[in-house]
């Protein structure tokens, strides 16, 4: 078990607290911090998983997209297991930096220190439409996509990275299996994000 006693998460997030991997430099140990929810009636996967049913979602995604060995893979944080803490259950990630070294910065940031109609934000929206076309090419679904899960990371030469959100979170995952519906989804976040 990793011991986190004596360690100060780097942040606290709606779900996770982050830590650094005491053991590797290069990963992030992502706490899960919420709480399960007391349904009186689960579905199976709740029941068996509890809170971590979505990180077996994000894995699954993560290996089909190694399964068909395409290069836009890179456009993810890394996937690197999971890991028992002394604080609980953790998912291990590749951490993705800033050049001065601290975590990338999300492009929620960098979208809100550039003003509308600038060319700043111009630039942005289309290195975001980029990554959204990477992402379809690659056909990989990110059920959970919005700004503050895409960070720009050194460890990409500066381009934009998912670090959240990977996989479908419906209960009849449509765009899986339909071509169609997977075109939907993507024209329809198109409209909602590149604004
Ligand atoms: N692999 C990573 N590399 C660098 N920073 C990361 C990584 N994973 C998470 N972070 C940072 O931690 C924040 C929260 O992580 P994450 O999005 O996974 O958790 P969350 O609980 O869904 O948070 P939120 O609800 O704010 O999206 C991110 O916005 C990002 O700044
Ligand atoms: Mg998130």
């Amino acid at each position: 078990m990793i011991d986190l006693s004596n360690i100060e998460p780097l942040r606290k997030s709606q779900n996770y607290s982050i830590f650094n991997h005491p053991q590797n430099p290069g990963a992030l140990l992502k706490v899960r911090t919420d709480k399960p929810k007391n349904r009186l009636i689960k579905r199976y996967s709740e029941f068996r998983y509890g809170n971590l049913r979505q990180w077996s979602r994000e894995a699954n995604e993560y290996l089909a997209a190694m399964n068909r060995g395409c290069s836009e893979i890179r456009r993810l944080a890394g996937f690197l297991g999971y890991a028992v803490t002394s604080k609980g259950p953790a998912l291990v990630v590749e951490k993705m930096t800033a050049p001065g070294g601290g975590l990338a910065p999300t492009l929620a940031q960098e979208l809100a220190a550039a003003p509308q109609g600038s060319a700043r934000r111009a630039e942005l929206l289309q290195e975001l439409a980029e990554l959204l076309d990477d992402l379809d090419r690659g056909r990989i679904i990110v059920g959970d996509i919005s700004t503050q899960n895409i960070v720009r990371a050194q460890e990409r030469d500066g381009k934009l990275v998912v670090i959240d959100g990977l996989g479908e979170r419906v209960l009849l995952p449509l765009t899986l299996i339909s071509d169609r519906a997977f075109r939907l989804q993507s024209a329809r976040r198109r409209k909602r994000m590149l604004v």
